[in-house]
């Protein structure tokens, strides 16, 4: 017996070192461990055995048993282990990740935000009213005749109701000095909505953003200075700004802002960039009206404001040709500013 175990154990070891694959390892496990394995047919003549050699033949076969499931187990890692290196061989671990494509911030949004990083660090708190307006507040407050183009249906869209959508910020500042007391010091981004014919530069809906200062002796110098600075800030240190006289009818005296600037690629020259102007006392007065006292006496306060649009600024200072780009989220284009 004592042989006949010693060489199953020999002829068991040698196949499961022999065994390449887990299915072969398998096949060698039934055949040496499994219940018709030779070591059980060894078992089961032991009860032919005198008492004596019983313990000493089921030690042996034990030891036996042992050695045979050890190899197996051992020989199985090992199969297993080399087919997980096998499975990654390929694998540069030294190779770079692949880039994550990264989120931007939209050219607008960049170019409204350092405005209003600019003017806040000037005093100017931020305002804001509703898009869909009243006359009162859009024209009549600001001073506008009825019969004032931009009033016209062709040019404004009108809800049945008579309210309107704004056609610029200024809006905002009637709603704001209804709302406040002097001194007013604010700034008022926001859309704005005309019936233009859409080309390379108009869209119906737009963005502005207003400014408004009153308070005692606030001076067209102070407008000057503010707007020049301001300029000088988002275009750079050298920038010429020109005051040209113009015509609104809620500011007198009232001016168009332009710099120049050199766009990408063409030579420098004058370009529009804001009306501005000392606010109307006929607007100090319909707000007075609308709120019932006498808060902003036109007799004691004066006050400049202005309105510049953003989209234009962006485009300028992207080099942006087409307006429509800034609303069509073609990443192909907005991808540029990641
Ligand atoms: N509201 C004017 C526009 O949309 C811009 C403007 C001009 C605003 C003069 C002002 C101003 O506050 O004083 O064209």
């Amino acid at each position: 017996m004592d042989t006949q175990v010693s060489q199953i154990q020999t002829e068991a070891l040698a196949a499961i070192a022999a065994a390449d694959t887990e299915a072969a390892l398998e096949e060698v496990r039934v055949k040496f461990s499994g219940k018709k394995s030779p070591l059980n047919a060894l078992a089961a003549g032991m009860k032919d055995l005198s008492p004596e050699e019983k313990p000493v033949a089921g030690q042996l076969l034990n030891t036996a048993r042992q050695a045979i499931s050890g190899a197996l187990d051992e020989r199985r890692q090992s199969l297993q282990d080399a087919a997980d290196a096998a499975s990654v061989a390929d694998l540069d671990a030294t190779m770079p990740a692949r880039a994550l494509p990264s989120g931007a911030l939209h050219p607008l949004t960049v170019v409204k935000d350092r405005a209003i990083q600019i003017l806040r660090r000037l005093g100017f708190a931020l305002a804001e009213g509703p898009e869909i307006e009243t006359e009162f507040h859009c024209f009549d407050a600001l001073n506008t005749p009825a019969d004032h183009p931009a009033r016209n249906d062709s040019d404004t869209f009108y809800f049945d109701s008579g309210k309107l959508l704004r056609t610029h910020t200024s809006s905002v500042q009637v709603r704001t000095m209804e709302k406040q007391t002097p001194p007013v010091k604010i700034i008022a981004p926001g859309s704005a909505y005309r019936r233009d014919e859409i080309d390379a530069t108009h869209l119906s809906v737009f963005n502005q953003l207003e400014g408004l200062y009153v308070d005692k002796d606030v001076r067209l110098s102070d407008l000057k200075g503010t707007l020049e600075y301001f300029y000088r800030a988002m275009f750079g240190d050298k920038t010429e700004v020109r005051f040209r006289p113009h015509f609104f009818p809620f500011t007198e005296p009232s001016f168009e802002i332009d710099v120049k600037l050199q766009v990408k690629g063409e030579a420098p020259k004058w370009i529009e960039v804001a009306g501005c102007g000392m606010v109307d006392p006929a607007v100090f007065s319909a707000v007075n009206e609308s709120r019932g006292d006498e808060a902003f006496d036109p007799a004691q306060l004066t006050g400049y404001a202005f309105g510049m649009g953003l989209d234009r600024l962006a485009m300028i200072q992207y080099g942006i040709k087409d307006i429509r780009l800034l609303i069509e989220n073609d990443t192909r284009f907005l991808s540029q500013f990641a």
